[in-house]
């Protein structure tokens, strides 16, 4: 199968198959790869089914993940989260629990995730808090009511979500009564930013979007960006970049 104008004629690297099978259509200077045999795209899609469960594992996701992009500081992150000890936190996507590292205060905290390994994790080292709670399933508008979040983080998970999921979701979090702001972070494609975008291509998120696709989902939600900036992963050193976006209803 040909996908795009240009050819490989030789067998590219891994890194290229990877990039390709995953059909960044956003990616700015995507390149093709000619992937025309039915074998080879089934080796291709086992080695990235394996590339993204090693990924997923705590220990890649705390440990090497921040090696290999020159490290990585949450804190411009949470600093835009503002959260004080009134505050009803609700973090969607939480992972290994990673907010608690940051969060100095808040009333209750409720991590939800749909993956039991890194809320294994997460309960292990932060279950035993007192006002802290995590729950293995996706955030319904149900979740959202009984917990009436005033800061609700979205912390690498809008591009793990398609734009109708997106939606229901930022639709969802509009309802709380006491929602004063929203914070997210993702990986995003930006013009002249070659190792960014390389790794964001390589993310286990199918969504990366551009900074212009990602605030026209908050638009249609209907809700302001008050605040957008592109951050590096860490100050100096840090190879990929997110946009942190501080969403308002
Ligand atoms: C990039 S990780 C971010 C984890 C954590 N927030 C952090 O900052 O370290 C994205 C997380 O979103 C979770 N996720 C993906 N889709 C989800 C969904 N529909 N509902 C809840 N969590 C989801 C993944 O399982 C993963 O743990």
């Amino acid at each position: 199968m040909v996908v795009g104008s240009a050819r490989y004629r030789r067998e590219p690297a891994a890194g290229c198959q990877l990039l390709e099978l995953r059909a960044r259509s956003n990616c700015p200077g995507r390149r093709t790869v000619d992937l025309d045999s039915a074998v080879k795209r089934g080796e291709i899609k086992r080695r990235m089914n394996l590339y993204q469960r090693v990924l997923g594992t705590p220990f890649v996701y705390n440990r090497i993940r921040p090696l290999a992009v020159g490290g990585i500081d949450m804190t411009p992150f949470y600093d835009r989260v503002g959260a004080s000890a009134e505050d009803v936190i609700l973090d969607v996507g939480c992972g290994t629990g990673d907010a608690l590292r940051y969060l100095s205060g808040f009333s209750r905290y409720e991590g939800i995730d749909t993956d039991d390994v890194a809320l294994g994790f997460a309960r292990k080292a932060y279950g035993a808090r007192p006002n802290v709670s995590f729950a293995c399933q996706i955030c319904t508008a149900e979740d959202v009511e009984r917990i009436a979040p005033s800061r609700v983080l979205l912390c690498g998970l809008l591009h793990h979500l398609s734009d109708d999921q997106v939606l229901a979701l930022l639709g969802a979090l509009k309802s709380s009564p006491r929602l004063r702001r929203i914070v997210t972070s993702d990986i995003v494609y930006l013009d002249r930013s070659l190792i960014s975008n390389f790794l964001a291509s390589m993310d286990r998120g199918k969504f990366c979007r551009r900074r212009e696709q990602f605030e026209a989902l908050v638009a249609r939600a209907e809700m302001k960006v008050v605040e957008s900036a592109i951050v590096p992963c860490r100050p100096r050193t840090g190879l990929a970049k997110y946009l942190m976006m501080t969403i308002e209803p």
